[in-house]
C-alpha cells in the first residue's frame, strides 16, 4: 500500500496501517514539513464551528474524543511526548460588536449542546491577567484541547520507521491504473513504485497528482507568529481567541498567533501587511506581546475543499482512497481519519462517519443525452 503525503494524516495513516500487517510506502519529497509543520496544534473545533458546518463540527468531537487514546498510542509507540494539554479555549470579546458576535455564537453552541460557559469581563480577567482590562465579556470551552504539531510530526516519523513503513522521498507524479484499478505510482524520478491501494493524503498538493481522480482541493495559504518570552513562560495559559486571532500557548513559553486566510495560490511569501494585521490583533488583547521576542514566521497552505469539509474513502478509482482536504482541521481530526481510513484498508468497509465526507459529492452528475 502506498501512501502518497507525509504530513499529519498520511503518516498517521501508515503507522496504523503497518501496525496492522500492510506493507507501507509513503511518497513525500519533504515528510511532515507542510502544514502539518505550520500548524498551530489548536484542537478548538467548538470554538471554529460555523454556521451550516454541522456534520464537520460533529465529526471534530468525535476526533477529540478520541486524541487522549490517539496520543497515549503514540507517544508509546515513539517515545517521543507530543505536548498533548487539555487547557480549554477562552474566546474574547474585545468590544460591543465581539460581544454581539459572541451571544451569536454562544446561543448556536447551546443549540447544539456543546459545552460552552459565557464569562463576565471580570471573569474573564481572573482567569487571564495577561489580556487587555477592557474586555468585555468571554466564552469558555473548557472541553478544547492543544497538540504540539511538530512534535506529532517527530512521534508520527519516529512511529512509522519503528514499524517498517518506507519512506520514498520524491514527489508523487501519476497515479497508474489498470483498467480502472490502482496498480502503483510514478515517482518524480521516474520508477514506478506498484501498489493495489493508494492513499492520497497529499494536503493542498492532492490535486496536482495526475490520475488521483481530480480531487477538488486548492492551497488556502496561512502566516502564523512563533513569539517567545525570556523567562520561558508565555502570557496566557490556554487557548485565546479573538475574532480574528488565536494564539495558542506552548509548555516552553513560545505563544503561536495564527493566522492569516488567503487565496493566493502557493505562494509562500511573508508579508509584511500579514505580521503587522496578527501583531496587531494580538497585541489589542495581550498588551504584554510587544515585549516578546519575534522567532519565526511560518507559512502553509491549507487544504481547502469547496465546502471546507474534508475528503475521505473511496474514489471513482478502484483502490484510491482519498484523506485529504481537511483545510483548517487536519490537526484535530486526524485519529478519526486515521482510524477510518485504516479501517477501510484493512476490511474494505466504510465507517458511517466518514460518509457524508465521500469525495463523490463533487463528482459531476451524469446528464442524459
Ligand atoms: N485551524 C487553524 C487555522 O487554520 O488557522
Amino acid at each position: 500500500m502506498i501512501v502518497v503525503g507525509g504530513g499529519v494524516i498520511g503518516l498517521g495513516i501508515a503507522w496504523r496501517a503497518a501496525g496492522a500487517g500492510v506493507h507501507v510506502v509513503v511518497v513525500d519529497p519533504q515528510p511532515g514539513r507542510g502544514s502539518s509543520w505550520a500548524a498551530a496544534g489548536m484542537l478548538a473545533p467548538v470554538t471554529e464551528v460555523h454556521y451550516g458546518e454541522v456534520p464537520l463540527l460533529r465529526l471534530n468531537i468525535a476526533s477529540l474524543q478520541r486524541y487522549g487514546a490517539f496520543v497515549g498510542d503514540l507517544e508509546a509507540a515513539s517515545d517521543v511526548a507530543v505536548g498533548y494539554r487539555r487547557c480549554g479555549t477562552l474566546l474574547v470579546a474585545r468590544d460591543r460588536d465581539d460581544d454581539a458576535a459572541l451571544a451569536e455564537t454562544l446561543a448556536f453552541q447551546q443549540r447544539l449542546g456543546l459545552s460552552v460557559t459565557r464569562l463576565r469581563a471580570r471573569e474573564v480577567q481572573e482567569l487571564e491577567p495577561a489580556l487587555v482590562p477592557s474586555v468585555r465579556s468571554g466564552i469558555l470551552i473548557e472541553g478544547d484541547h492543544q497538540v504540539d504539531n511538530r512534535s506529532v510530526v517527530a512521534a508520527l516519523t519516529a512511529a512509522c520507521l519503528k514499524g517498517g513503513v518506507v519512506f520514498e522521498k520524491h514527489s508523487a507524479v501519476r497515479v497508474e491504473a489498470d483498467q480502472g484499478a490502482v496498480s502503483g505510482v510514478r515517482l518524480s524520478d521516474g520508477r514506478v513504485v506498484p501498489a493495489g491501494q493508494v492513499v492520497i493524503a497529499a494536503g493542498a498538493r492532492s490535486s496536482e497528482i495526475a490520475g488521483a481522480a481530480d480531487l477538488p482541493v486548492r492551497p488556502v495559504k496561512g502566516q502564523l507568529l512563533h513569539l517567545r518570552t525570556r523567562d520561558g513562560r508565555a502570557p496566557v495559559t490556554r487557548n485565546v481567541r479573538g475574532l480574528d486571532v488565536y494564539m495558542v500557548p506552548r509548555p516552553d513559553g513560545r505563544l503561536v498567533v495564527g493566522a492569516t486566510v488567503e487565496e493566493q495560490g502557493f505562494d509562500a511569501t511573508v508579508t509584511a501587511g500579514a505580521v503587522h494585521d496578527l501583531l496587531r490583533a494580538a497585541y489589542e488583547l495581550v498588551p504584554g506581546i510587544s515585549e516578546m521576542e519575534l522567532v519565526e514566521i511560518a507559512v502553509g497552505h491549507r487544504p481547502g475543499t469547496p465546502d471546507n469539509a474534508p475528503l475521505l474513502g473511496p474514489t471513482s478509482i478502484q483502490g484510491l482512497i482519498a484523506a485529504t482536504g481537511h483545510y483548517r482541521n487536519g490537526i484535530s481530526l486526524l485519529p478519526v481519519t486515521v482510524d477510518a481510513i485504516v479501517g477501510l484498508l484493512t476490511t474494505g468497509e466504510v465507517v458511517d462517519e466518514i460518509i457524508p465526507f465521500s469525495p463523490l459529492r463533487f463528482s459531476p452528475v451524469e446528464q442524459p443525452l
